[in-house]
């Protein structure tokens, strides 16, 4: 299995977002980690499928972006348009999932789904045939900066687990509190993908925090 990193443009200095994403490229960075928040499924706001056209042009890094809104099939047309790499939205944010993570992959995203720390994993045996990401998050999404929650590590072998039960190549990633120091034990767990944001973002040295994260899924846990 091999260690991709999404670094999350949350945390980046979006005043000088060109050079942090060159830095992040420099680093190793695999994808970039777009955040849509919309004030009501989540508190926050941030950005939409305009910042995603914006970054489009000027990298070649798959876009993963991560819909924390409600009734996310409202922007599956938007962000596919925007060059959206993967879409992956909350179930609890709309009522008809399959269908929508049919239509991600008719418009050529990659289709995830994303659980909170209190979504129970059994959801997936539904719809594992129609995903191409699960989305563990490990932290209740709203904000960068948050702590990696202890019980995600199970939540994640679990999740492994289902998805090598039913030989699914559905990517596994984790969101939230991804650091040095907990990014080994997400990984031994079973995890492929890590988003981070402020462990390097945060870092005077974007490019060496991302080798650093690295470094860390080099032996098994
Ligand atoms: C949280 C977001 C995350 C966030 C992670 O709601 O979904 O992607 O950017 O930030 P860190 O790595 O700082 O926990
Ligand atoms: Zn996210």
């Amino acid at each position: 299995m091999t260690v991709r990193i999404a670094p999350s443009v949350l945390s980046a200095d979006l005043g000088r977002l060109t050079e942090q994403i060159e830095r992040a490229v420099a680093g190793g960075a695999e994808w970039l980690h777009v955040d849509v928040m919309d004030g009501h499924f989540v508190p926050n706001l941030t950005f939409g499928a305009p910042l995603v056209r914006a970054l489009r042009r000027v990298t070649n890094l798959p876009l993963d972006v991560h819909l924390m809104v409600e009734r996310p099939e409202r922007y599956l047309g938007e962000f596919a348009d925007a060059g959206a790499s993967v879409f992956t939205f909350h179930p609890e944010a709309t009522v008809h999932v399959q269908r929508h993570l049919a239509t991600a992959r008719q418009l050529g995203m990659l289709a995830g789904l994303a659980l909170n720390p209190s979504t129970p994993v059994s959801l997936l045996e539904e719809v594992v045939h129609d995903v191409d990401l699960v989305l563990v998050m490990s932290v209740n999404p709203g904000y960068g900066g948050q702590s990696y929650i202890p019980q995600s590590t199970d939540k994640i072998r679990r999740s492994r687990a289902l998805l090598d039960r039913h030989e699914s190549p559905a990517l596994l990633e984790v969101d939230g509190g991804i650091t040095a120091a907990t990014i080994a034990e997400a990984w031994g767990a079973g995890a492929d993908t890590f988003v981070a944001g402020t462990a390097i973002f945060g870092s005077p040295d974007p490019a060496q925090a991302i080798r650093d994260l690295k470094r860390h899924c080099a032996v098994k846990v």
